[in-house]
């Protein structure tokens, strides 16, 4: 830990916040904080702008605001780089929040998919690489030098059917459930899809299972959607009756089937605040958001769908400690935790990312 760091925690909390919102001030137009919703309370108060990873990539690609504090985590912060000038900074508070899931596929192992994919057929003229915007910027690379796009759990549905529109066939990555979850909505059968499995031949499957398929997913997931079970749902509607369940699209297909509705954060926000006072809900997805809503409806009766905390650990990591850190070292001129992805990386992911926004 930084020893500016370690000072900040001997601190106490209320003065950590007067010092954030100061320095908020003093800064003014010269910084932008975008807040991912499953932030905690303390930190997603400063947001300029809160959003789910599409509205904050938009935001991202959008302003021109010289520096970028990004509350969320590690591939977020990469997607604001890669749509940003050369001119701003985009600064992770804490660098160590990353994705489990972004990790569950690198570049290495998708180019040896590919490769073995063209053992079987000819990937390139007959496969889509559909990255979720969940993956590293390597894999976002990779999708643009190889005719592919990005997806959020916003957009999937738009995306997935401009992927097919391009080739017969999806490699999604790397994110099994919003791909298979997306494809079932779209009225794809599960007999369309098989699941690569990376280190096994052929994903462990069959040359044949791969010619026929039209869906080809990744095995990777997150791990606090996963723990998401359908009794979970049956539990609460027997003890609430008429409640509604929502269910974040990573969350597995079973949990999805039995959901009234799935989206991403800002769907479910957004599906909650148009109901009518009385409406009840279970919702699956990250405790901070779940808890959230519940404040800010309080006349909306709102449970977590698990009995279990299902919290994302690395997007909790900033604090207003590693917030304030961020703000003294741009006031300081020496802006800290920069995330910078390498131009030979930056160039063809954008292309992959300019394809997503292009479709609105
Ligand atoms: P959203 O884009 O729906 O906010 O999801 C991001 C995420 O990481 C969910 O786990
Ligand atoms: Fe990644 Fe899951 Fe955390 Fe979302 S909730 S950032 S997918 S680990």
């Amino acid at each position: 830990m930084s020893d500016n760091l370690e000072t900040l925690y001997q601190q106490p909390e209320e003065a950590v916040i007067a010092r954030i919102r100061a320095l908020r001030d003093e800064l003014g137009e010269r910084v932008l904080i975008l807040g991912h919703h499953y932030q905690r309370e303390e930190v997603f108060a400063f947001a300029d702008v809160s959003g789910d990873s599409l509205k904050l990539a938009q935001q991202a690609a959008a302003t021109d605001v010289p520096h970028i504090i990004f509350c969320g985590v590690h591939f977020m912060a990469e997607t604001a780089d890669i749509l940003t000038g050369d001119h701003q900074s985009v600064i992770l508070p804490d660098p160590a929040a990353g994705c489990s899931m972004a990790d569950m596929a690198d570049g290495a192992q998708v180019t040896d998919c590919w490769a073995q994919l063209a053992g079987v057929l000819n990937p390139d003229a007959e496969v889509t690489p559909v990255t979720y915007i969940n993956s590293t910027a390597e894999l976002k690379a990779f999708c643009g030098d190889h005719g592919g796009i990005v997806c959020t759990s916003g957009n999937a549905e738009r995306v997935v059917r401009w992927a097919w529109g391009e080739r017969g066939k999806i490699l999604f990555f790397p994110d099994r459930h919003l791909g298979e979850n997306t494809a079932l909505a779209m009225g794809i059968a599960p007999a369309e899809m098989v699941l690569w499995q990376p280190g096994k031949p052929l994903g462990g499957n069959t040359a044949e299972q791969l010619k026929a398929a039209r869906l080809i997913l990744w095995d990777g997931f997150c791990s606090v959607h996963q723990l998401f079970q359908p009794e979970h749902a049956d539990t609460m509607r027997q003890q609430h009756p008429g409640i509604e369940v929502l269910a974040h699209p990573e969350c597995s297909r079973a949990v999805c089937e039995v959901a009234d509705f799935v989206g991403s954060t800002e769907m479910i926000i957004r599906h909650v605040d148009e109901a009518p006072a009385g409406s009840k809900f279970a919702i699956a997805t990250d405790l901070n958001l779940v808890n959230r809503l519940r404040l800010t409806h309080p006349d909306k009766p709102i449970w977590f769908l698990s009995p279990m905390v299902c919290m994302c650990s690395t997007m909790f990591r900033t604090d207003p400690q590693h917030l304030l850190a961020a703000l003294e070292a741009i006031a300081a001129g020496e802006p800290g935790n920069r995330i910078i992805v390498p131009k030979a990386v930056a160039e063809p992911a954008r292309r992959a990312l300019q394809r997503m926004l292009d479709l609105g």
